[in-house]
């Protein structure tokens, strides 16, 4: 009785941390989904409608590329469209050096007068949000980087010192293993690598909720893992990282790159800092729109018929203590799509056990496209990717 008491209560205490953290903090600095599969899956064009949760707005610019006719990124957490408020007012203003320094390096030498010179053109919300955090992006700061800063950067922050400051030779199997060029070379230098990742310190960090609550995981997440994973969250990481970091070529592989060095490289980068395809950005970059709102909030106050939508693994977070919110989510995205709208989701179990009975009669999935390509995935640490078509 104690012991339950205890436990409910340790529950209620990280769901309130959870609650605090997403209503007051950045939290994700960088897209943490692969917008290389989900294009795959899209198929977008120039008839597309798409809606896409915002996160920190990487994907809505890489989908940009294939020429929707409409981006709405849908987001909560109001800071989070702020960042892509951001980067869309650099792309407007046209001068590729500055986008790149700001978001490839994650630090601009003169970050203050460029924000002044972008300020007006941001919403009032974004600017209230970037007038007291634009010293995210000053290099004199000691973690140099936009990329260490929001919750997700503070967690990377501190892991990554710790595995840098714990010797020499990991440090240097860490950047040759970013360096790769092949697999063989990947697993070679991941055995020596494994050992050092598993300290004390990485399986006492992911056993804390509030470092999990940081990286925007929360409690149903973290059930969801348990339930589904005999060697629990430490287990679950282990086996995504030991796949990912052996299995799926790195030398592209910005998302671990940036949380291990604090930047891009020059070709190791989403898509919207290449500068290949920035000329494409200014044309169309008003094709995008944010929202701050629930996906359900969105799809109330812009009904519509919509192409696709892309889910993220937020349904995740509303399967565990908001079924009501889950049901009104999957009846308002089907009222506003058409036969054939396509929807792409993650989750980080290995099934979508959690959907309503009744959505299953009206989606068709497609486990033949999405298994082999679940399995290519630069993230890496999802449970499973799904992808389906309305009936
Ligand atoms: C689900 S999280 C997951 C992060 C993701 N895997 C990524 O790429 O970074 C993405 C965003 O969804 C937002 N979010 C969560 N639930 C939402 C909802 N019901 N409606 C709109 N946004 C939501 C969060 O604020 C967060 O910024």
């Amino acid at each position: 009785m104690v012991k339950t008491l205890g436990a409910t209560l340790r529950h209620q205490a990280h769901d309130l941390f959870f609650k605090t953290v997403h209503q007051r903090y950045l939290i994700y600095n960088m897209c943490w989904e692969d917008p290389r599969i989900d294009r795959q899956l899209l198929g977008l064009d120039g008839n597309s409608t798409l809606v896409v949760l915002t996160s920190a707005g990487c994907n809505a610019l890489d989908y940009l590329l294939d020429g929707p006719a409409e981006i709405h990124a849908v987001d909560v957490n109001p800071r989070q469209n702020a960042l892509l408020q951001l980067k869309l007012t650099l792309i407007e203003r046209g001068d590729f050096d500055d986008l790149e320094q700001m978001f490839r390096r994650g630090a601009h030498p003169r970050f203050r007068e460029l924000y002044q010179a972008v300020r007006p053109r941001l919403p009032d919300y974004a600017a209230a949000f970037w007038d007291k955090k634009i010293s995210y992006f000053d290099p004199a700061n000691p973690k140099h980087s936009f990329y260490y800063r929001g919750t997700c950067g503070a967690v990377a922050w501190l892991v990554t010192r710790r595995l840098l400051k714990s010797g020499r030779k990991l440090r240097d199997y860490l950047f040759d293993l970013l360096d790769a060029q092949n697999l063989n070379e990947q697993r070679e230098l991941y055995t020596r690598i494994e050992p050092a990742l598993w300290s004390r310190f990485s399986t006492w960090l992911l056993r804390q909720p509030t470092a999990l609550a940081m990286l925007g995981v929360p409690r149903p997440q973290i059930q969801l893992i348990q339930q589904r994973h005999s060697g629990g969250i430490v287990g679950y990481v282990n086996d995504k990282l030991r796949h990912v970091l052996t299995e799926v070529l790195i030398h592209d592989n910005y998302f671990w790159r940036a949380y291990l060095t604090g930047s891009y490289s020059e070709r190791c980068c989403p898509n919207y800092l290449l500068p290949e395809h920035f000329s494409r950005l200014r044309a169309d970059f008003g094709r995008i729109h944010t929202h701050n709102a629930t996906v359900s909030d969105f799809l109330h106050t812009h009904p519509g018929e919509y192409s696709h939508f892309v889910l993220l693994d937020h349904q995740d977070w509303l399967a565990w203590h908001q079924p009501k919110a889950l049901e009104e989510e999957w009846r308002l995205i089907l009222e506003n799509s058409r036969p054939g709208s396509r929807i792409l989701l993650r989750s980080a179990g290995n099934d979508l056990g959690f959907l309503p009975e009744w959505t299953r009669r009206a989606l068709r999935f497609f486990p033949n496209r999405t298994e082999p390509l679940h399995w290519q995935d630069r993230v890496g640490t999802y449970g499973s990717l799904h992808f389906a078509e309305v009936a």
